[in-house]
């Protein structure tokens, strides 16, 4: 039995019909009710939904062999998982930004409201400008607006919540998308059921990472 963590969500139902696609189908997932976990038997699959800033938790820790999570929260969190493909939906990018027609001032120290601190940590020190993070846990558009900080480093996807807070892309830092990833020993002992998974998933022009 491969024990599956999805992300529960839009993203998660998408991805679960490309594992259904993939030839791992479990019916009674599409019956829509408040259930978190469905098994196929015949098919050797268990899945979970669950929230999909923990699928890599679930991984790390073995609860689940294989799972779902965006690069954004593999570069933050940095799990000790095998991550076997680029699914190539969530698209969206970690990108800096900040007031319309904001410019940097160097004297200062840059303040950054960020729910990704690593990340944030990260960019600011491949470029060598000296920050300071304010590590918050939603709504970081309104940092800003209020003062509390000069700029934010989050997730963008339509530009949506930017434009309507009045804020404006500085400088994209990386790409993101789903990925498929495992759990280390898991994929010693359940190397082929997901080497399969892997690959079949991986047809239709995904890149395997
Ligand atoms: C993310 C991100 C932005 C928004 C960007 O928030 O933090 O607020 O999506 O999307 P857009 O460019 O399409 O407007 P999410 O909805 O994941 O929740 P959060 O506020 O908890 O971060």
């Amino acid at each position: 039995m491969l024990n599956i963590a999805l992300p529960k969500g839009r993203l998660g139902e998408k991805v679960y019909a490309m594992f259904e696609a993939a030839g791992f189908p479990c019916p009674s997932i599409r019956e829509n009710n408040r259930k978190l976990i469905f098994e196929n038997e015949a098919a050797g699959v268990r899945y979970f939904w669950v929230k999909p800033s923990d699928v890599a938790i679930y991984v790390e820790r073995g609860a689940a062999d294989v799972g779902v999570a965006g690069k954004d929260i593999l570069l933050e969190y940095e799990p000790e998982v095998y991550e076997l493909l680029d699914l190539a939906v969530g698209k969206c990018r970690m990108a800096v930004a900040a007031p319309k027609g904001w410019r940097d001032d160097e004297r200062y120290t840059l303040r950054v409201a960020t729910k990704f601190s690593r990340i944030a940590r990260d960019y600011y020190a491949s470029i060598g400008r000296d920050i300071d993070i304010i590590h918050l846990n939603g709504s970081i558009e309104i940092a800003p607006i209020l003062g509390l900080s000069d700029v934010i480093v989050d997730i963008v996807e339509t530009g949506t919540t930017l434009r309507e807070n009045d804020l404006a892309v500085v400088e994209t830092i990386v790409p993101i998308s789903a990925r498929l990833i495992a759990n280390k020993a898991s994929f010693k002992f359940k190397t082929a059921q997901i080497e399969r998974l892997t690959r079949e998933l991986g047809r239709g022009g995904k890149e395997s990472v």
